[in-house]
């Protein structure tokens, strides 16, 4: 399951010492952490003393003092084409200000967390949670706070930095799962993307403005597979997120915002015709996939862009942070982006956070860290390098590019923003288990029928 192309860094034994740390089952997290008690034990091992001053009336550990801080460990997914070079931009800045603070990157590869976010479950169910790590914000977090896992950081990190006139609505909210800050996004990426590679579409003569929903697509891949010799469409089915994520945009696109939304509400039956319709559009895409989407990761599957081997690519904007690291392909000349078919005007979410854990290792490490992480010297490094766009709205153009300039222009007219489904902004983590596990059976029999009727079980 761990990607090598996304992280070959990785030390393996690192994930099985973090992942065989836990006694409770995985799968019973929800279960375990859903009845809002705290049953947290108020120390760890080796560390008795209890912080003070602490306004959410917690018992974090022991805080470090500012002259003596304990190491700081981040965990994330960011090893490879989708973010090592933005995270490590982030770290270098972070040390730049704070070089007395020891920081131990603890990453655990796999696209969208696929490995990660059972290693977290582990540890924090067990107290024993690192410093923060990558989340997505939002109904994500809704277990951790349900079981007064996080901590209450509205004083001690959001009034730094003027961030709480600088985020925009969408992202503040996304930071208050259960009504009060727990964690820190540093980013917004678009989902409702379709990338395509210039030189093979112009051969083909398709013009990808020009493609109005999503259904249409399925014709201009069949011109440029006529065409050229390109595939229609790069994809991975390796693992079923990237599908997921393609799925809810088709269904946005060709069915509108208020059928997206009732979705994620689990009105699954009220829209069977267009759940099913939609599926069926994604089995019609895989006609035009590249041979070997089952067994590459998204970073592999991107690289058909890079090379010409494929027209199109549906991705979060993550992946232009690998066309920008890519000397001679340049934005406008030999890639481009249209907003996903059907979609123009919405801006669909996803975002990453670092929450603030209580029972935290290294308090005021994780305080100073997290206020960096809401500040423009931050965004300003990690954004651009990640494809992404600040959630701040005063973090300066100049290090973007033409690009993730476009990007900001297009969030900030959007009419809509819609959090994403696949990346848990939208729906929490018990029903986004099920939706997974259709759209893993999806991946492996394109079955629609029994896939909608997974669907239907997600919410149940
Ligand atoms: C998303 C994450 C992105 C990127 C992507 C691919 O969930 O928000 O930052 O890492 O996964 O792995």
């Amino acid at each position: 399951m761990t990607d090598a192309n996304e992280g070959s860094d990785v030390s393996r034994r690192d994930y099985l010492k973090a992942a065989g740390a836990g006694t409770i089952g995985v799968t019973g997290l929800a279960g375990c952490m859903g009845g809002g008690g705290d049953g947290e034990s108020t120390t760890t091992a080796g560390d008795t003393t209890t912080e003070g001053g602490d306004s959410g009336g917690d018992t974090t550990t022991e805080g470090d003092s500012s002259s003596n801080y304990n190491t700081l460990e981040v965990q994330h997914w960011w090893t490879g084409g989708d973010g090592a070079k933005a995270v490590q931009a982030l770290f270098e800045g972070f040390k730049q200000k704070y070089p007395e603070i020891e920081v131990n990157q603890n990453p655990v590869s796999g696209g969208a967390g696929q490995n990660l976010k059972t290693v977290i479950k582990k540890r924090v169910l067990n107290n024993n949670p690192p410093s923060s790590w990558q989340a997505w914000p939002g109904k994500n977090l809704q277990p951790y706070v349900r079981a007064n896992k996080l901590k209450d950081i509205g004083e001690s990190v959001w009034s730094a930095n003027g961030m709480k006139d600088a985020y925009l609505q969408g992202p503040k909210d996304a930071a208050k799962p259960g009504g009060k800050f727990v964690t820190v996004p540093i980013n917004i990426h678009r989902l409702n993307n379709l990338f395509y590679n210039v030189e093979v579409v112009e051969q083909a003569g398709v013009d990808p403005s020009s493609i109005s929903k999503p259904s249409d697509l399925v014709a201009a891949m069949k011109t440029v597979e006529e065409k050229t010799d390109a595939v229609g469409m790069a994809h991975q089915t390796k693992s079923a997120w990237s599908t997921g994520q393609l799925w809810a945009q088709v269904l946005l696109g060709e069915h509108g915002e208020e059928t997206y939304t009732a979705f994620t509400e689990g009105k699954v039956e009220a829209n069977k015709a267009a759940i099913k319709d939609s599926l069926q559009i994604v089995k019609d895409y895989k006609n035009h996939f590249n041979s070997d989407a089952g067994s590459i990761t998204w970073t592999e599957a991107n690289k058909n862009i890079i090379n010409g081997k494929a027209a199109f690519f549906h991705q979060g904007d993550w992946a232009a942070g690998m066309y920008r690291g890519q000397d001679g392909f340049e934005f406008g000349t030999h890639w481009d982006q249209v907003p996903f078919p059907g979609t123009e005007g919405v801006y669909a979410l996803n975002m990453d956070s670092f929450p603030f854990p209580k029972n935290n290792p290294s308090p005021e490490a994780t305080k100073k860290f997290l206020q960096y992480c809401g500040s423009v010297d931050a965004q300003k490094r990690f954004n651009p390098k990640k494809g992404s766009i600040p959630p701040r709205t005063d973090v300066p153009k100049d290090n973007f590019g033409p690009f993730l300039s476009r990007q900001m222009d297009d969030f900030a007219n959007s009419d809509a923003q819609v959090p994403s489904i696949q990346h848990g902004l939208a729906i929490p983590p018990e029903p986004l288990n099920g939706f997974g596990d259709a759209m893993s059976t999806f991946t492996s029999s394109w079955n629609v029928d029994k896939t909608y009727k997974q669907l239907k079980q997600a919410f149940n």
